[in-house]
């Protein structure tokens, strides 16, 4: 364990194991809240709601190279454990999970995990490697918490899909529970990658939440999904944005597409899209 360090910090899978257990041996129950760092408020959120749930948290801040392809941005992610660890205190969490990449994956590790149903599409028409990159970390990262409870942000919607769906299909007797997502004052979805943005990008990056509400709105009015889609689209564009990978109105329990071409059950809609360098998602319930 780190001993300056606002909170305990333990880097193997046997120190994890040893403090959960000892937690455990008292009858505490245990939440989890796993993170690639940089922490902003929409973790902080994700660390309180576990609290709410268990006596002890334990977050985890893991870089995970695995889900970046080689042109991504693994290299400038930020990095920022001193301020992460007093940021976690303060939401109050107990032990911080930060582990080297040679932990993770050891030479010669060659496990790979992939997840069919919600990974379909969407993110991964895009990034083909990201939702393998999760699930092996993540599965491995939920076995070695052995938590009751896991938080995932649904700014990352998709992703918390993928997730529930792998805990289910290995048995992983952790729950898997949403956290809302936590916005700047102009709707701007909480990212560690929001640093990247310049001014002038920042200001028009506020756009993607009211152009998605919007869409919404006309969905829920009656619109076709393809043309509430498309107006996303173009106005996303107006906005400033560059290249829209996808606006994607899908059903919300499994993100198939609406067969009929209009909303007739519990929806979502969700985009990428890119301002200069970064890549900005989002999505809302209908
Ligand atoms: O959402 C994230 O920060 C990451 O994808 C996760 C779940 C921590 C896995 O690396």
């Amino acid at each position: 364990m780190t001993a300056a360090s606002p909170l305990p910090i333990v880097r193997t899978p046997a120190e994890l194991r040893a403090a959960v257990a000892a937690w455990r041996a008292k009858d505490r129950k245990v939440g989890f809240v796993p993170t690639m760092g940089a922490l902003h408020e929409g973790h902080l959120s994700l660390v309180r709601q576990a609290r709410k749930s268990a006596d002890r948290v334990v977050a985890s801040v893991f870089v995970n190279p695995k889900q970046f392809a080689p042109t991504e941005d693994l290299d400038r992610y930020p990095r920022q454990e001193a301020r992460d660890a007093e940021l976690l205190a303060g939401a109050g969490c107990g032990l911080l999970f930060a582990p080297g990449p040679e932990t993770m994956y050891p030479q010669g590790f060659s496990t790979r995990i992939q997840v069919d149903g919600p990974s379909r599409g969407l993110e991964t028409d895009f990034r083909p490697q990201f939702f393998e990159g999760v699930a092996t970390v993540v599965a491995k990262l939920l076995i070695l918490a052995g938590a009751d409870v896991a938080v995932f942000g649904e700014k990352d919607y998709q992703q918390l899909l993928v997730v529930k769906r792998l805990a289910r299909d290995l048995d992983i007797p952790t729950r898997i529970v949403g956290g809302a997502t936590v916005r700047e004052a102009d709707g701007l979805a909480m990212s560690s990658r929001n640093a990247y943005l310049g001014p002038e990008e920042r200001r028009i990056a506020g756009r993607l939440n009211h152009v998605l509400a919007e869409a919404a709105d006309k969905a829920r009015k009656g619109a076709l999904v393809a043309t509430a889609e498309g107006w996303a689209r173009g106005a996303l564009a107006a906005a400033g944005f560059g290249t829209v990978d996808y606006v994607a109105i899908r059903r919300a329990d499994d993100l198939a597409p609406f067969a009929a071409g209009a909303v007739d059950a519990p929806a979502r809609i969700l985009a990428a899209a890119w301002l200069g360098k970064t890549r900005l998602i989002d999505n809302l319930a209908l």
